[in-house]
């Protein structure tokens, strides 16, 4: 049996959130625009599922817009409100999302805009101090902070840096798209303007996810088509999949307090025995403390050696899916640019494991015990 560690990529559909998205794929299959009762019965099952998010988040339904998930998001955030409130200085970091960090440079390389990068501490934290100095010398700026890294697993204090935003009149964006159906967010509370989900990194559909555009701080509409999200994002919905949305965050809600003590239980048990089997080992950015990173991400680093380039190979030829890095670009040869960015010099190897319900604390045995196997014997291939 193969033991998949990579939850940070993508999760596995919870059963529940499938058969909630059934009937939408075989009997209700009308288009949600039509005006005939098809139409209209896919219309209302979209529009409660708007709303059961808005409540679940503490916004208004209206201020919820399907994507196809937080790439889109992302970009329709950024691309939107610096067009929008004729941004000139967007302050962001160097180890967001490529989601995030290739729109913006992007713009920078167009012209569009002046990039200023707030510097980081040495666990890879923002440094609140430099962010506020950078907001006093850039009005009308725009921050977009990452809530939680899915690399390093880095949490952000997003309700501080929200209040920062509005005492200098920024528009603060924030990806959460790791942070959405693990972590509360009370957005009457969370004083960002827009912000980002994915379905798929809850236990929901791949392909589909939603922005938070708060009301009082409406952008222009990215994708134009029809009238479809109140004009903010022409085309079809994704029917089954924003009802998989709705359901998988309804359920992540429901469970939010025993899901977390269980993945973090799990978290934990890893760094525990990795201490115990592996010398020299640590963790990459914030990720070995528990309060300030996600409980379902641990990157670990290991001690230079010269099997390190074939960690990751070796760990898939054991049975074991883990990460060196994004997933999203999983395959490509590059190294991580979050690595990179905080470890310029490092030689150590990295492996991201990242948790979910669906993992056994035997799971967390196994690949402790491989990766300490294949650390001590360098692999004969
Ligand atoms: C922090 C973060 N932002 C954005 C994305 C992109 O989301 P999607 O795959 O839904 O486009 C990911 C996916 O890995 C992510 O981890």
């Amino acid at each position: 049996m193969r033991i998949y560690l990579d939850n940070a990529a993508t999760t596995p559909l919870d059963p529940e959130v499938f058969e909630a998205m059934k009937p939408f794929m075989l009997e209700d299959f009308g288009n949600p625009s039509s005006t005939h009762a098809h139409g209209r019965k896919v219309r209302a099952a979209i529009e409660s599922a708007r709303k059961k998010i808005g409540e679940l988040l503490n916004c208004t339904a209206g201020e919820i817009i399907f994507t196809s998930g937080g790439t889109e998001a992302d970009n329709a955030i950024l691309v939107s409100a610096i067009n929008t409130y004729k941004v000139k200085t967007v302050i962001s970091s160097p180890i967001e999302h490529h989601a995030v960090e290739h729109t913006l440079s992007v713009l920078a390389k167009q012209g569009l805009i002046k990039l200023r990068m707030v510097n980081l501490d040495a666990k890879g934290h923002v440094e609140l101090d430099h962010l506020q100095s950078l907001l006093k010398e850039n009005d009308n700026a725009l921050v977009s902070l990452m809530h939680a890294n899915n690399e390093v697993g880095n949490l952000l204090d997003i309700e501080r840096v929200g209040a920062l935003c509005d005492e200098y009149k920024a528009y603060f964006h924030s990806d959460t798209v790791q942070t959405v159906g693990h972590y509360q967010h009370d957005l009457q509370k969370i004083k960002v303007h827009g912000m980002t989900a994915a379905a798929h990194k809850f236990h929901g559909p791949k392909g589909t996810g939603f922005m938070f555009i708060r009301k009082d701080k409406k952008i222009q509409p990215f994708v134009h088509g029809g009238a479809q999200e109140r004009s903010m994002r022409g085309g079809t919905e994704n029917v089954y999949g924003i009802i998989g949305l709705a359901k998988a965050l309804e359920i992540a809600y429901r469970d939010m307090h025993e899901h977390i003590d269980y993945v973090k239980g799990l978290k934990s048990r890893m760094i525990e025995k990795l201490r115990e089997t592996i010398p020299g080992i640590s963790f990459h950015g914030d990720s070995g403390n528990l309060t300030n990173s996600l409980y379902t991400v641990l990157n670990v680093s290991v001690p230079e050696s010269e099997e390190n380039d074939m960690l990751l190979f070796n760990l898939d030829l054991q049975g074991i899916s883990a990460s060196g890095g994004s997933a999203c670009s999983s395959g490509a040869a590059q190294g991580s640019h979050v690595l990179g960015a905080l470890y310029p010099e490092s030689k150590r190897g990295a492996v991201r494991f990242s948790f979910s319900k669906y993992n056994k604390p035997e799971d967390i045995d196994v690949a402790v015990k491989v990766l300490s196997e294949l650390y001590k014997v360098p692999a004969q291939l």
